[in-house]
């Protein structure tokens, strides 16, 4: 299957165009299979369902911010050049070992705890509903763009008050530096203008603070338990990308689903209390994040059958775990009643998705009222999509659909 070099299986195009036939083969093969990255780089693929929580869970697995910079680099298709990328993004709690991970998630849990995102449903529902005003003026649109892009972007810009003019910005840069294109792109031009944009932002907040989450960030007690400047730059970083290329695949490739599986969608549309039973399966059966969970190895690691060596890259795919049969029988089938406990989507850990309920409580709100207020049809062949490129995100580049309004028949 797909290109090989001396043994090792090359992550190409072919691989981004139907990862989860290659996963299917490498859960079968070893608990790790070694894999060359789009740019040349080799790394450990770990693929079964247990090893890859195991592997989350387990400290001889190390982060550190130099693996960040390295996967960037690695993982967008060959081609697409591009220098160092800027240091200062990568200090961000995602790519931190304790104390300093500790630390760091610690200044932000507060915000998005249950509780907290809950207060938000009103204003997520408003702008939810104001796109899909938008949308349904034009009727054929690209769902991506009308919905499930603007709408965690919108919401996590509003939560750091990162003002609305930028976010064309935002979307370029973002993209840039996570993957999701076959041009070539200046990864290290990209990287400085978002570190200038947001250090300028910093310094707006410093002088000029609102009562927005970012400006509380940076305003944090000064009893030791404060981000410096390059911390605060790396946070808002984090979150802002975080925002911008997560939830939107998890509501494009939930619908995507609903579309291919017709049984499902009436399911749903004759019992809408099935929704966040629902999007768990989105999340479990077309995880939003492939491999964006890196990790070295600290030591040499045995794991299953196979030994990793010590400063080893290991790639851990959520999106094969998630279909592992081992765990979720019947695991290519898309179900949304079936149980999801235990689904890998958010990762697993110390470093578990600090903005799952947010995360869930837009994608109930968007695909809930998507459905609510539309007959919703797809204008092309949905087998034919083209997906992002990369091995970092799974997402759909478009998703081109009609909406009639329900009952406008
Ligand atoms: C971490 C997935 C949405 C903020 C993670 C991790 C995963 C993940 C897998 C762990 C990565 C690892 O262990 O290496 C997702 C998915 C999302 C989503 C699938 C949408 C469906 C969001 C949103 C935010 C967010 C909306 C906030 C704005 C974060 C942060 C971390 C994180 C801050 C780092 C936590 C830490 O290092 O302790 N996410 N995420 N995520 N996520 Fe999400």
């Amino acid at each position: 299957m797909g290109e090989k070099i001396a043994g090792l299986d090359v992550l190409g195009e072919e691989y981004f165009a139907d990862p989860h036939a290659y996963h299917a083969a490498f859960r079968e093969g070893a608990a790790a299979t070694r894999v060359v990255l789009p740019r040349g780089s080799r790394a450990w693929l770990v693929t079964r369902y247990e090893e890859a929580r195991s592997v989350l869970a387990d400290p001889r697995f190390s982060k550190h911010h130099e693996g960040f910079r390295r996967v960037v680099e690695l993982s967008r298709p060959d081609g697409v050049e591009g220098p160092a990328f800027d240091e200062s993004l990568a200090r961000t709690m995602l790519n931190m070992d304790p104390p300093d991970h500790t630390r760091l998630r610690k200044l932000v849990t507060k915000a998005f705890t249950a509780r907290r995102v809950e207060l938000l449903r009103p204003r997520v529902r408003e702008i939810t509903r104001s796109l899909l005003d938008e949308a349904a003026a034009r009727g054929d649109v690209d769902l991506v763009d009308a919905l499930a892009f603007p709408l965690p972007i919108t919401v996590i810009c509003e939560m750091l008050d990162v003002p609305m003019d930028r976010r064309d910005d935002f979307r370029q840069w973002s993209n840039v530096l996570v993957g999701g294109s076959f041009e070539p792109v200046d990864i290290q031009a990209a990287g400085q203008a978002m570190a200038g944009y947001l250090l300028q932002l910093v310094e707006h907040k410093r002088a000029d603070p609102g009562d927005d989450f970012f400006s509380e960030l940076v305003h944090a007690g000064d009893d030791g338990d404060r981000l410096d400047q390059g911390e605060l730059i790396a946070m808002a970083f984090l979150l802002l990308v975080a925002g911008h290329e997560t939830t939107v695949n998890l509501i494009a490739n939930g619908v995507y689903h609903l579309l291919r599986h017709p049984d499902q969608l009436a399911k749903l549309r004759d019992d809408p209390s099935l929704l966040p039973g629902a999007v768990e399966e989105f999340l479990r059966y077309e995880s939003p994040i492939n491999q964006a969970t890196v990790r070295y190895t600290t030591e040499d690691v045995e794991l299953g059958d196979v030994v990793i060596p010590k400063d080893s890259l290991v790639l851990v795919s959520l999106l094969s775990g998630n279909r592992d049969e081992a765990k979720f029988p019947d695991a290519d089938r898309f179900d949304i009643t079936r149980p999801t406990g235990g689904h890998l989507a958010f990762g697993h850990g110390i470093h578990f998705c600090l903005g799952a309920p947010l995360a869930r409580l837009e994608g109930e709100i968007a695909v809930g009222m998507l459905l609510e207020r539309f007959d919703v049809t797809p204008t092309e062949d949905p087998e034919s999509l083209p997906w992002r490129p990369g091995t970092l995100i799974r997402g759909l580049v478009e998703l081109p659909v009609n909406l009639t309004p329900r009952g406008a028949r």
